[in-house]
């Protein structure tokens, strides 16, 4: 099967739109500036919305299908995930000189339209590796994209959802090289009118790197006025988790002695873990790195060590995934043997659409599992980056704090008592209260 950006590659292009209009959806593609631009002058020789162009070019839909037939499958395939998770538009930029393939989903721009700010939509900036399939990239970013509208609405951020993935190499941030790829990510971030901060794959100081030279439309590096989204990612995760389990368990001391698995020792799963052994937990950890257990056996007391193959099938009474997501389909919910599920991962279910969702969140009931959407939960970093933008001034990380305790503890307590009276899961409570909230703005 042919790939998308292959073609784009193959013609010369740079760009392709995708734009919903109403049930259709509308192809754009085009030589949108000099293929060999240098964009380490990004904001220097030029600006966001006017990169040079010598030779535009612009092909309209039907021009572009033809284009694009042999991704035909592909492209196929991307407009039913689009359809189905209901997006407002998808952007492919193709940087052919340093192989960098960059695509923005805009899931939906309602809560940001009209903010009196330059960005309109925010979510993070995620990398992939160079082999992982084109498609499997794509769906990713769908995914992520239409939850931070969730995650953004349930926070009460003034932004629409969007997420950002870029499919290249890892680099390091302080080479020299590094700089033009620097410019690339920043020159999409701000034409795009994007809010973006850490997310998988890059290294937080490259966040530091961008902002420092070249955009303040990336936050929340280490270096930032706030720090990085890390602590605060956990601080609501944590929150949830613990309102859960006060749910389930009874409101003193409902971790004491309970059996967490922990998957991922990252910048969230790591001080999650602490939070959770601080309470009484009994620690259950999985990495697939080796590097990462070595440096949690310095910070995390007691713990166990599980092979990361085995985390799903693994006996606990708080399964946390704060790794990757598109974990749990109906067969492996079968196999769990867990009371809860709250973890940092976003997007935990594999689903592309909202349906889909609902259908194996009914399944995870009917196992007697508590779990709700990581979206409601999962908001401690772009809370942290909104009040670095929207409070430039005077950041502070008390109100972020506060804010988080809010919304992912309190939310979680009257989502999951609103849940026990409807008798319905948290999930479609958690989707239903949102969506009256969008429908009202
Ligand atoms: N990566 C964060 C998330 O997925 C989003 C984020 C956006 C963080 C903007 C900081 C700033 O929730």
């Amino acid at each position: 099967m042919s790939a998308i950006y292959d073609i784009l590659a193959d013609s010369e292009l740079t760009s392709l739109r995708v734009a919903r209009r109403g049930q259709r959806l509308e192809l754009t593609m085009a030589r949108s500036w000099d293929p060999d631009l240098d964009f380490a002058r990004y904001g220097q020789d030029f600006h966001h919305d006017a990169p040079p162009n010598r030779q535009p070019l612009v092909l309209g839909d039907a021009q572009a299908r033809r284009k694009l037939g042999p991704a035909m499958e592909a492209l196929a395939q991307l407009e039913v995930a689009l359809r189905a998770g209901g997006h407002e538009q998808l952007r492919l930029e193709l940087h052919p000189k340093l192989d960098m393939r960059v695509t923005t989903y805009i899931h939906s721009s309602t809560l940001g339209r009209n903010n009196g700010l330059h960005g309109l939509r925010a979510g993070g900036l995620r990398r992939h590796e160079r082999q992982t399939a084109e498609l499997e990239v794509l769906q990713d970013g769908l995914n992520l994209s239409r939850a931070m509208t969730f995650k953004n609405a349930a926070a009460g951020i003034p932004f629409g959802g969007c997420k950002l993935t870029a499919q290249c190499d890892a680099f390091d941030p302080r080479s020299a090289e590094a700089v033009e790829r620097l410019g690339f990510l920043a020159w999409v971030i701000d034409s795009g009118a994007l809010i973006t901060g850490p997310d998988m794959g890059f290294s937080p100081e490259m966040i530091d790197a961008l902002q420092a030279r070249f955009t303040r439309h990336i936050l929340c590096g280490p270096g930032g006025r706030l720090g990085h989204t890390g602590a605060p990612t956990a601080r609501g995760v944590f929150k949830a988790l613990f309102a859960a389990a006060q749910h389930r368990w009874g409101p003193s001391g409902p971790l004491k002695g309970r059996r967490v698995l922990v998957q991922g020792l990252g910048s969230v799963g790591l001080p999650l873990a602490q939070m959770c052994a601080a309470e009484g937990a009994r620690l259950l950890v999985a990495d697939t790195s080796a590097r990462a257990l070595a440096a949690a056996r310095d910070v995390l007391p007691e713990h166990e060590v599980i092979d990361s193959e085995r985390v799903l099938d693994t006996e606990c009474d708080v399964l946390s995934p704060c790794a990757y997501g598109a974990l749990f389909d109906a067969e492996r919910i079968a196999r769990l043997s867990c009371q809860l599920i709250y973890g940092g991962a976003n997007n935990q279910l594999v689903a592309r659409s909202q349906a889909e969702e609902l259908k194996l969140a009914t399944l995870i009931a009917e196992r007697g599992i508590l779990t709700q959407p990581d979206w409601t939960y999962t908001s401690g970093g772009v809370l942290l980056g909104t009040e670095e933008y929207v409070n430039a001034a005077g950041p502070s990380l008390e109100r972020v704090h506060a804010r988080i305790d809010q919304v992912c503890g309190d939310g979680t307590r009257t989502l999951l008592e609103r849940a026990e009276r409807e008798a319905k899961t948290p999930t479609e409570v958690a989707y239903r209260q949102v969506e009256e909230l969008l429908a009202g703005s």
